[in-house]
């Protein structure tokens, strides 16, 4: 099956959150309080992946980032406004996060008319080119703590166990691990992410000491984009090299052929069980990546789910927005007004 560029792709791949079967979650949640919600996120969204076609990488990590703490609930969108009282945004795996303009956007554009639907929403619906199928009613935290980012996201360097635990943790198995980091087939990641593997790996110094599990000749072609030392250190380089504006299942076969750019998509070959799933996707087609990984993002946004009168609704905003300012918080999320 042949490759889909990552406009339509994008929305395919993203059924995860069309396709949830989560019974909280309701299709049309907002058709009453905020109708033409869907139409405006469509529109900005479609409106910025023609003006930078790279931004599903950044949204989608956005995303995974939010997941992983305390679900999906746009905690990650609080801004902090004491330097006593960090929130998720300010965690080091966060720093590098793109997209909060975009989402801003929306929630300026949403802002205007109509009654507010939770944050939490926007956030995931900004993540796909919006349909009409996916249930809504999940309510937003108003909880962001950066040290629980820090603890939970998983860091480049992890190894299988490491990895396997952060996700049986939010109730993820190792086929989700291995199907969700298949979102690394878009996107760019920075230098020093991944040049521990490329020099002084194991601590000796030599020019040899580098990660035997990276491929030599992968090795060598990321050495000339990074050089040793800080002077690189913020380059960015493509994950999936000549592919990474495009969805599909080429992450899969560079990991196998042990490409992987990070250690721990190194990792996914580590153990008999990811390494099975990691040579299934390699050798399948690209209809098969599409829907399990549609079913792990369903699994990912199904995380600690707040719904009915667990965490707020949107109609609950300005009491929570002045509780959170109360504590220094900010809030940025989007939400339709009255
Ligand atoms: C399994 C554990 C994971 C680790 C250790 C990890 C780590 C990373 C790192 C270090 C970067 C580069 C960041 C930068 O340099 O700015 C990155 C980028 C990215 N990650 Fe992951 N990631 C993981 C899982 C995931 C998952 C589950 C998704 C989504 C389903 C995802 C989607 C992305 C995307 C799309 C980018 C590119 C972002 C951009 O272009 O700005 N990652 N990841």
């Amino acid at each position: 099956m042949g490759r889909l560029s990552l406009l339509p792709s994008l929305a395919l791949s993203l059924l995860f959150v069309l396709g949830s079967a989560e019974a909280q979650l309701r299709i049309g949640f907002y058709s009453k309080s905020c109708p033409q919600a869907e139409s405006i996120i469509t529109e900005e969204i479609d409106r910025a992946i023609r003006v930078a076609p790279s931004i599903g990488g950044p949204l989608l990590r956005i995303f995974f980032h939010d997941c992983f703490v305390r679900g999906c609930d746009a905690s990650l969108l609080l801004n902090s406004t004491s330097a006593s009282n960090p929130t998720e945004k300010d965690a080091r795996p966060n720093q590098f996060l793109r997209g909060f303009a975009l989402i801003d956007r929306i929630k300026a554009r949403l802002e205007r008319p109509a009654p507010p639907p939770s944050p939490a929403p926007i956030s995931l619906l900004s993540l796909r080119e919006t349909s009409c199928t996916r249930p809504h009613g999940r309510r937003d935290g108003s909880v962001s703590i950066d040290t629980e980012a820090l603890r939970l996201l998983p860091a480049f360097s992890a190894n299988i166990s490491t990895l396997k635990s952060q996700f049986d943790d939010v109730g993820l198995d190792s086929k989700d691990l291995v199907l969700l980091s298949g979102g690394h087939t878009i996107g760019n990641a920075h230098c020093f992410t991944f040049t521990g593997r490329l020099y002084n790996f194991s601590g000796r110094g030599d020019n040899s000491d580098t990660d035997p599990s990276l491929e030599r000749n992968y090795l060598a072609k990321l050495r000339a984009k990074c050089a040793q030392g800080t002077s690189d250190a913020l380059k960015l380089v493509e994950m999936d090299p000549g592919s990474f504006t495009t969805f599909d299942n080429s992450y899969f076969k560079l990991v196998a052929k042990r490409r992987g750019l990070f250690q721990s998509d190194a990792a996914l070959l580590d153990d008999a069980d990811t390494r099975s799933h990691v040579i299934r996707l390699a050798e399948s087609d690209n209809s098969v990546f599409f829907r399990e990984f549609a079913e792990a993002m369903v699994n990912m946004g199904n995380i600690a789910v707040l719904t009915g009168s667990q965490g707020r609704s949107g109609r609950t905003v300005p009491a929570s927005t002045r509780e959170r300012e109360k504590r220094g918080l900010i809030v940025l999320s989007a939400s339709c007004r009255e």
